[in-house]
């Protein structure tokens, strides 16, 4: 269990995350929404410890995150893997080694600064790959290939640190719309395959309601929606994206809900209303 305790960071006189207190179980897939400046690249940063809470505390079973130091704090970055809008590829190096970087957290550090990368490895990096469809260009630079293409290896170099977590903060905010599935299609099924907490910033309501179990609404560094997406209701969607009433929310075109994510939120209903 992931937990989030009274966590707040001030930058000079803006509270970007102002108390969040957040339980996510293991296993969840939790789109968190709101607009520009809501909060949410920070809270992920807070988690992943690239900043320091100015207040409170993150938890992660036993684990205090917020005490951790040095070795310790190497650890938790291996388990809390993080995916960025920009992929943040090496683009010299070929799509194997940009996902082998991702096994550096599990290999002795000199190794993995010559890469003298054993089989088990190599083998683990391409099976990666393969998942994503992508093992047939492992080869080639990463700076050839598209945007899509590109955030599938960073998924994929997520994924060989064998994370707890993944937060992946808006991965889809510069790719197309038929990338835009092939990216959340990838997270979801390694959060369901795999167990793996996702943790995802979304600007894009519909993608957010098509995929994630929970949505966590951030306004001005505070949660101020946390439940089902099916239970956020369109006043409550205007409110949270600072909209005036009639005014449209802008989406780029109509997501329809993938089949396996559609056939397991039905099987959830049906479970739920058995009860
Ligand atoms: N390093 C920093 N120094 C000063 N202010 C910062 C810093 N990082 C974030 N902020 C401020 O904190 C607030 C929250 O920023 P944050 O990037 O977390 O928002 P966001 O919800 O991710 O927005 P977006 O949707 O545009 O990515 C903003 O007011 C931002 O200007
Ligand atoms: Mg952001």
């Amino acid at each position: 269990m992931l937990q989030i305790q009274g966590l707040t960071k001030q930058f000079g006189t803006v509270r970007a995350v102002d108390g969040v207190t957040l339980s996510v179980p293991p296993g969840q897939m939790v789109g968190v929404i709101g607009r520009s400046g809501a909060g949410k690249s920070t809270m992920l940063r807070l988690i992943n410890r690239l900043e320091d809470p100015t207040e409170g505390r993150v938890l992660f079973g036993d684990l205090d995150v917020s005490a951790l130091k040095g070795r310790g704090l190497r650890g938790w970055r291996a388990r809390c893997a993080m995916i960025f809008q920009q992929f943040n590829l090496v683009g010299r190096l070929d799509v194997l080694g940009n996902v082998l970087l991702g096994r550096s957290y599990a290999v002795a550090t000199p190794r993995a600064l010559l890469k003298l990368w054993a089989e088990q490895d190599k083998a683990i990096a391409l099976s990666a790959l393969e998942q994503f469809d992508m093992g047939l260009l492992a080869a080639q630079r990463a700076d050839t290939l598209s945007g899509g293409q590109q955030q599938r290896v960073a998924i994929a170099r997520a994924l060989v640190q064998q994370p707890d977590v993944i937060l992946a903060d808006e991965p889809i905010a510069s790719l197309d719309p038929r990338n835009t599935r092939t990216v959340m299609d990838a997270l979801r099924r390694i959060n369901q395959e795999l167990g793996i907490t996702v943790l995802c910033n979304l600007h894009d309501l519909d993608i957010a309601k098509a995929y994630c179990d929970r949505l966590v609404g951030m306004a001005a560094g505070k949660v101020v929606f946390d439940g089902r997406p099916e239970s956020l209701t369109e006043s409550e969607a205007h409110e949270l994206y600072g909209l005036e009433a009639g005014e449209v929310i802008d989406l780029p075109m109509p997501v329809q809900v993938p089949a396996h994510v559609a056939s397991a939120r039905l099987a959830d209903r049906r479970a739920a209303s058995a009860h």
